[in-house]
């Protein structure tokens, strides 16, 4: 049986309180049609976020933290495991055949990606930080929406529990989510400053609500072929 994963990691007050945050705007009824097209997005370019990070992060373990997640994205170094790859496996088995336009995404969305990956560069490094962390804070709740939104879809439950984009990520959210707890002591070690991190993480937190459909003025329903 296809269990969603309830299990939240200790997570610190800044993290539960964006969690919260997300819990209360996010749509968990969003349309599939809306949904997948954007997660595919937000999948495909989740390693621009985390190159723009970089470019700002100057502490070395910090930086590897986030590498580690980064690289983890991109399959551990294995082309057939990059995780965008393994979504685009599963809608062209599954969704492409009826809806197409499960690819595509609107203008709007691209820019709005781009924007944030200019505002990231040009932040400072608590912000940055904040934002990471808030950018895994919701993972959890977004895997379970792909799962359902696939079941909605019609996709066999014994189809998605063979599925290797699945099987993947209910074995590593966890790990990310505690990269980003990790840091977030690391940094607060270090002396950070505590008001921009939350900003960071409210800026992702919203940036994660409008790419995946929680605030429908973004990307319009596709048509459906
Ligand atoms: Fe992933």
């Amino acid at each position: 049986m296809l269990q969603t994963i309830d299990a939240i990691a200790s997570l610190s007050s800044i993290e539960q309180e964006l969690l919260e945050e997300f819990r209360s705007q996010v749509d968990l009824d969003v349309d599939p049609y809306i949904f997948l097209p954007l997660w595919l997005f937000l999948s495909d370019g989740i390693c621009r976020l985390h190159g723009a990070s970089l470019s700002v992060l100057t502490d070395t373990e910090i930086q590897l933290l986030f590498a580690k997640v980064m690289f983890s994205e991109l399959g551990d170094g294995e082309e057939s495991e990059i995780h965008s790859k393994l979504l685009k496996n599963l809608l062209c088995k599954w969704v492409a055949p009826k809806f197409p336009s499960v690819f595509d995404v609107n203008d709007d969305v691209i820019s709005y990606f781009n924007a944030t990956v200019k505002q990231i560069t040009q932040a400072t490094e608590s912000w940055v930080v904040g934002f990471l962390v808030g950018l895994e804070v919701p993972a959890l709740d977004e895997f379970n929406m792909v799962i359902s939104s696939f079941m909605r879809m019609g996709v066999p439950e014994e189809a998605l529990m063979k599925a290797r984009y699945i099987e993947i990520h209910q074995a590593i959210e966890l790990d990310h989510q505690e990269a980003g707890s990790e840091a977030m002591e690391k940094i607060k070690a270090a002396g950070f400053s505590m008001t921009e991190m939350r900003e960071g993480g409210k800026a992702a937190i919203e940036f994660l609500l409008h790419m995946i459909g929680s605030k429908g003025n973004l990307l319009s329903p596709l048509q459906v072929a």
